[in-house]
């Protein structure tokens, strides 16, 4: 007898083991503005921060990943969002430069981590801010770099990292204030799918986007705006903040299992997921 089977084809999506490296919110608060999303008047409860955070922690070990932890320093509120230390692809690490004042002190710890871990680390000349604004695609186009401009980085930085990193960087321009940082507005989902809002671009900039990516995951500004773009994917497990409903269902209908974390407090200083989170790519 013969069988006559529907063609429904759902994608399995691979996780991939990763190396990420935290810092916890022992000395969080908002004491200063960077961001649009800060507001000094807006208590922030630190215990909580911590205990979510943790959550945090124990989401991305409990998936088989190995996290590492950066000690936290005194007056540097900001340390929790770890993304923004340095930019690691194959063993070299490229060290941030922050923008801010209240902020530059972290580079050195972050470089301190790479240093004592192995690591080729490179002095950054230009300002960038790590992986806040710089994400990587291992298996798109051979390995290319994806760079943000506009507000933190600065384009030069862009060439500065392709010629360290050895890698093709593409340079993307940032428009919405609100979306400050590359990593909210457009994340990684895999080795070379990205998932993106495209009006938190200039034209040209989604333009390029549509370009190099037609398969990619379209985000809104809901999306943007619950920071569901700021999310941390091993190639299947995608996890991000419990706001993120909208975009939770994105991932999901992409074949992808979302993993969703209350991060309220660390959204007070303009971050979530995957700002407490940078990857280490050895
Ligand atoms: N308050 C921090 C700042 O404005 C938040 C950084 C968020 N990090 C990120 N990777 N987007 O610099």
């Amino acid at each position: 007898m013969q069988r006559t089977y529907s063609l429904c084809v759902t994608q399995q999506r691979m996780p991939r083991n990763r190396t990420y490296l935290m810092c916890p919110p022992e000395h969080y608060e908002v004491a200063y503005a960077i961001n649009p999303w800060m507001d000094t008047t807006t208590p922030v409860d630190t215990e909580l921060a911590l205990k979510q955070w943790e959550r945090l922690r124990e989401t991305l070990s409990g998936l088989g990943h190995t996290v590492h932890v950066l000690a936290p320093e005194p007056y540097l509120p900001d340390m929790v969002y770890a993304a923004n230390g340095a930019f690691t692809v194959d063993g070299v690490a490229y060290g941030a430069r922050f923008k801010y004042a209240q902020r530059t002190a972290e580079a050195s710890a972050h470089r301190s981590f790479y240093e004592a871990g192995g690591w080729q680390f490179r002095a950054p000349t230009q300002t960038n801010e790590g992986e806040g604004d710089f994400a990587y695609l291992p298996a798109a186009y051979g390995g290319l770099i994806l760079a943000g401009y506009g507000f933190r980085t600065e384009p030069d930085a862009h060439a500065e990292a392709q010629d360290m990193l050895r890698r093709p960087a593409v340079s993307l321009h940032l428009v919405d204030p609100r979306f400050y940082h590359l990593d909210t507005a457009l994340a990684a989902l895999d080795d070379r799918t990205i998932t993106y809002y495209p009006g938190a671009f200039s034209a040209g900039s989604q333009q390029v986007l549509r370009q190099l990516f037609p398969d990619a995951v379209l985000a809104d500004e809901a999306d943007a705006y619950a920071f569901g773009l700021n999310l941390v994917s091993d190639g299947r497990n995608v996890v991000l903040n419990s706001e993120a409903i909208g975009m939770a269902r994105k991932v999901e209908a992409a074949g992808y299992t979302p993993v969703l974390v209350e991060l309220s407090e660390l959204k007070k200083g303009g971050g979530s997921v995957k700002c407490c989170v940078a990857e280490l790519r050895p």
